[in-house]
C-alpha cells in the first residue's frame, strides 16, 4: 500500500477551551482518551490513537491535542484526567507492546527494577493491564507536585485487577503537597498548577510515566502550551498572526501555526506500528543487536519510524499566501532528529538549496538575542524553534516542500560521530508541501530582519558545576553481546566515571537560586538531546574531549533560553541554569527509548 503524499490539508489545532477563568486563573479539565483518527490519507484506514481534549467539551479530543494558550504571570490550573477507559468504564490496555523488564511504572507490582536474569531470553508476556499516565508540561517553571514526576503516575478511575496499584509511589506525596494549597485530586486525576512566571515560549505537554514514555507519547497524547504576554513579549501585531483561539469561526485564516513533526509507522490496517522485538533491529553503529541477551528483547535502543506526520497527518499540504508566517516547530519524535529545509522540489538532490530561509526568532523557552537567518533547522527530539518564513513575492501555484536531511539513524555529530546519508528522499526525507495561493489581506507584521527581540536577563556567573555523563553500556550480566543500556552518571574531578541508574540516589543537587553549570560529557557515538526540568538554561559552549584549547560558543540559534540541548558525541556540552523551586525533579535524554531505559536521573533541589 502506498501512502500518497500531499493529498490532505495540514490540520491546525484549535485552542483548548477553559472550564472557567475565575479568580485570575485559567482552569482546564484535560483528559487523555482513545479514539480513531484519519492520520493516513482518506481512502486508507483510520488509526486508533490516544489524545488529550477538554473533558468538559465534547469533540475537542485530537492527536495532536488542542493548544493551551497561557499568559505570562497568569496561573493555569489543569485537572489532568487519565481517561483510558472503554465505553463501559473498563480500563483499556496499551496500544503498543510494553517491555515489562525495564524499570517501569509496573502497576501490577513486583520487583520494581528488574535486572533480568539470563534465562529470560524470549519475549515476555504482553502487559494487558490498565495504562498509567502522568503529564508533564515540557519547559514549564513548575513546582515538583505539578511537574509530572515519573513515579507519580496514576491509572484511570476504573475497577482494577486484584493487586494492582492505582498510582505510583510518589503520587500520594505530590497529592498531599498540592492539596495543602487547596487543590482536590480525585482518583484517576491530578490537579497541576502552573504559575507561568517565566518568559514567553513554545512549551508542550506530553506523558512522562516511568519506563512507558516512549510508548505513551508514540500513541499520540501531545499538545502545545504556548506562553505569551508580560513585559518580555513583543507588542501585539509585530509578528505574523493570529494563532488559533478557542472559538474562532470556521474559515479563520491563521498566520501563526504550530507544527508538531513526528515519525510514525503504520500497519496495513492503519494501526500504529512500534516494534515488539529487537530481533530485526540493526544498529548502524554496532551491527545487529542480539535478540538473546540479558536485556529483554522488546526494548529498542532507538526507534526511527518510516513516515513523517505533521499535526497528526502523514505528509500534509498547507496553502500559504505570499506573506510572512510564524511557525512554532516542535520535533515530537521519539528518537529522530530533523534537519528541515524549505526546498523547491520534494525530492531535490541532497543537500538541497533552500528556496526560502527560516528566520529563527525563538527557541524552547524564549527569544533569541537577534533573529537568525537559517537555510536549515536542526531539531533533536524535544527541541522547538520559533521561526518566521517569508513567502512574500512568490507567485500563485508555486509549490515548495519542507524536506528533512537528517539521517534515518540517530543523528551524529561530534568527534566520535560519523556523517550519515540523509534520510530516504522518498519517505522520511519529506515532511510537508507548501502551496502558494493568492494574497488575501495585507501583511502588517515586521520583516524579521528588522525585528528587535526582547532581551532575556543573562544568568549570573556560575558558582558551581555538575559534571555528568551520557553513555551506552553493555548490560552487566552478559558482555560481548551487542546490546546496551542507555545510561547517565557522574564524572568526578579526578575523572572517575560513575554510571548510575534511575533508582540510584540523586547526585545532582542544585542549591535554590544559585547559578550552576552543567557539563554534559557524551561518551557515545551519536548525539543525544538532554532536557533539564524546571529551568530554562543558557547554552554556554561545546568542546571536544582532550582537544585544547578552545570551546565553541553556543550556536547562533541557541542564544535564547532553552530546556533541551543537543549534546554531541565526544564532546562536553556546557549549560548554565538557576533552579529556584525546591523539590524533586528529573533530567534525562529526550530520545524517549533512552529515557525509558535508564537515561533519566533524579534532581534534588534543596
Ligand atoms: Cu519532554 Cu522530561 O520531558
Ligand atoms: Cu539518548
Amino acid at each position: 500500500t502506498k501512502i500518497h503524499k500531499y493529498k490532505t490539508r495540514l490540520p491546525i489545532p484549535a485552542a483548548m477551551p477553559a472550564v472557567s477563568r475565575k479568580g485570575g486563573t485559567d482552569h482546564y479539565a484535560v483528559a487523555v482518551r482513545q479514539f480513531r483518527q484519519q492520520i493516513l490519507p482518506p481512502g486508507l484506514p483510520k488509526t486508533t490513537v490516544w489524545g488529550y481534549g477538554s473533558a468538559a467539551h465534547g469533540g475537542t479530543f485530537g492527536y495532536p491535542a488542542r493548544t493551551i494558550e497561557a499568559r505570562v504571570d497568569r496561573p493555569v490550573e489543569v485537572t489532568w484526567i487519565n481517561g483510558l477507559v472503554d465505553g463501559k468504564g473498563r480500563a483499556r490496555p496499551h496500544l503498543l507492546p510494553v517491555d515489562q523488564t525495564l524499570h517501569w511504572a509496573n502497576p501490577a507490582g513486583g520487583a520494581g527494577h528488574q535486572d533480568l536474569p539470563a534465562h529470560l531470553t524470549s519475549t515476555p508476556r504482553q502487559y494487558t493491564g490498565p495504562v498509567p499516565i502522568v503529564t508533564h508540561v515540557h519547559g514549564a517553571h513548575a513546582t515538583e507536585e505539578a511537574d509530572g514526576y515519573p513515579t507519580a503516575w496514576y491509572l484511570p478511575h476504573a475497577d482494577l485487577p486484584r493487586g494492582f496499584a492505582a498510582a505510583g509511589s510518589d503520587y500520594a506525596a505530590m497529592r498531599e503537597k498540592a492539596e495543602s494549597y487547596g487543590a482536590r485530586w480525585r482518583p484517576g486525576e491530578a490537579v497541576f498548577r502552573y504559575d507561568n512566571d517565566q518568559a514567553p515560549g513554545t512549551l508542550w505537554y506530553h506523558d512522562h510515566t516511568l519506563g512507558l514514555t516512549r510508548l505513551n507519547v508514540y500513541a499520540g497524547p501531545v499538545g502545545f502550551y504556548l506562553l505569551r504576554g508580560g513585559d518580555g513579549d513583543l507588542p501585539e501585531g509585530t509578528l505574523p498572526g493570529p494563532a488559533p483561539r478557542p472559538d474562532d469561526p470556521d474559515g479563520t485564516r491563521y498566520y501563526e501555526i504550530p507544527l508538531v513533526i513526528q515519525d510514525r509507522s503504520f500497519r496495513r490496517d492503519g494501526s500504529l506500528y512500534y516494534p515488539d522485538s529487537r530481533s530485526q533491529f540493526h544498529d548502524a553503529f554496532a551491527g545487529p543487536y542480539a535478540p538473546v541477551s540479558d536485556i529483554a528483547p522488546v526494548w529498542n535502543p532507538a526507534y526511527l519510524a518510516d513516515t513523517v506526520v505533521v499535526n497528526g497527518r502523514t505528509w500534509p499540504q498547507l496553502t500559504v499566501e505570499p506573506r510572512r508566517y510564524r511557525f512554532r516547530v516542535l520535533n515530537g519524535s521519539n528518537s529522530r532528529s530533523f534537519i528541515l529545509k524549505i526546498a523547491a522540489g520534494a525530492t531535490a538532490p541532497r543537500p538541497a538549496t533552500a528556496a526560502v530561509p527560516f528566520w529563527q526568532i525563538g527557541s524552547d523557552g524564549g527569544w533569541l538575542r537577534t533573529p537568525v537567518r537559517l537555510d536549515q533547522l536542526l531539531l533533536g527530539p524535544g527541541e522547538r524553534a520559533d521561526v518566521i518564513v517569508d513567502f512574500t513575492g512568490l507567485k500563485e501555484d508555486t509549490a515548495l516542500y519542507m524536506i528533512n536531511e537528517a539521517p534515518d539513524v540517530p543523528y551524529a555529530a561530534g568527534t566520535l560521530g560519523t556523517d550519515y546519508q540523509a534520510a530516504n528522499p522518498a519517505t522520511t526525507g519529506q515532511v510537508m508541501k507548501l502551496l502558494v495561493v493568492g494574497l488575501r489581506g495585507r501583511d502588517t507584521s515586521v520583516p524579521p530582519e528588522h525585528l528587535t527581540l526582547p532581551a532575556a536577563t543573562p544568568l549570573p556567573d556560575s558558582a558551581a558545576s555538575w559534571r555528568v555523563l551520557l553513555d551506552e553500556l553493555p548490560s552487566a550480566a552478559l558482555t560481548g553481546v551487542n546490546h546496551r543500556v542507555a545510561m547517565l552518571g557522574t564524572v568526578a574531578p579526578d575523572r572517575t566515571q560513575t554510571h548510575l541508574r534511575w533508582h540510584d540516589a540523586p547526585t545532582e543537587k542544585p542549591v535554590p537560586g544559585r547559578s550552576e553549570t552543567w557539563e554534559i560529557l557524551n561518551f557515545t557515538d551519536h548525539s543525544h538531546t538532554v532536557h533539564l526540568h524546571q529551568v530554562q538554561f543558557e547554552v554556554i559552549s561545546r568542546q571536544p574531549f582532550g582537544i585544547p584549547p578552545k570551546p565553541r560558543p553556543a550556536e547562533a540559534w541557541e542564544s535564547g533560553r532553552k530546556d533541551t540541548v543537543l549534546a554531541h558525541s565526544g564532546e562536553v556540552t556546557r549549560v548554565k541554569a538557576v533552579f529556584d523551586l525546591p523539590g524533586r525533579f528529573v533530567w534525562h535524554c529526550h530520545m524517549l527509548e533512552h529515557e525509558d531505559n535508564e537515561m533519566m536521573r533524579p534532581i534534588l533541589v534543596a
